[in-house]
């Protein structure tokens, strides 16, 4: 991985700002940060991030018409060697902050499918990491297998190959996380092992299965 790649692209996607995905994704940026890492951080729920309008213009040249805040974010998923989406369960599946800007990663789907020139080589999307954090209200952790297809599909499009997921149930009241013993020092230490990039090391221990 190219050294201008080594940083965290960190996707906050609650409309809480100081609610669970949130707390969970600050501890991953602090343990990243105290780990010489570098994050790029984005409060989507507070960007103009429209919804796909289906129009297939990336279809023609990969790029897409509707000029919002997710142009500013686009560069980041093609670059950062980490990706970190932290998506609530809203009405049994991510928030629709979340499903707006996976929609929106359609332009990667036609680069993939249609134009046959993603920007992701394949040598780097085998390098890159993904992490799904989430927290829903109901203590049934099956409710994140609702998830699971989208969040691979996520991954898939921008070209992560290897990802894991954090998530807690049971997890309501904003602040709640707080009372789950080991959920933000877990979060911490994801962010920490990030250093491992220039040792070529791999400790991720990351998991497929949401739930
Ligand atoms: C609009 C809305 C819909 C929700 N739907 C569900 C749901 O379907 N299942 C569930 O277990 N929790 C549900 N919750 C609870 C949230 O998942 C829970 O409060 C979570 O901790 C929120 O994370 P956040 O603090 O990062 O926003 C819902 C909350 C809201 C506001």
């Amino acid at each position: 991985m190219e050294p201008e790649n080594r940083y965290l692209l960190a996707l906050y996607t609650s409309p809480r700002r100081r609610g669970n995905t949130s707390l969970l994704l600050d501890s991953l940026v602090e343990g990243a940060v105290e780990g010489g890492v570098e994050p790029v951080t984005f409060r989507v729920a507070e960007m103009d991030i429209r919804p796909c309008r289906g129009c297939d213009a990336c279809a023609r040249d990969g790029e897409c018409v509707q000029k919002d805040d997710m142009q500013v974010i686009y560069p980041h998923l093609e670059r950062a060697g980490a990706v970190v989406l932290a998506a609530p369960i809203f009405s049994m599946n991510i928030c629709a902050q979340a499903k707006a800007l996976i929609d929106r990663c359609q332009r990667f789907w036609a680069l993939t499918y249609v134009l046959k020139s993603h920007p992701v080589t394949e040598e780097f999307a085998a390098r890159r990491k993904g992490l799904f954090i989430s927290c829903c209200g109901r203590d049934v952790p099956e409710t994140f297998r609702c998830t699971r297809p989208t969040v691979a599909y996520f991954f898939h499009v921008i070209r992560v190959r290897e990802w894991g997921s954090q998530t807690y149930a049971g997890v309501d009241a904003a602040g709640a996380i707080r009372e789950v013993g080991g959920a933000l020092e877990k979060a911490r230490e994801w962010g920490g092992n990030l250093r491992l990039w220039s040792s070529g090391e791999d400790r991720w221990n990351t998991r497929h299965d949401p739930g």
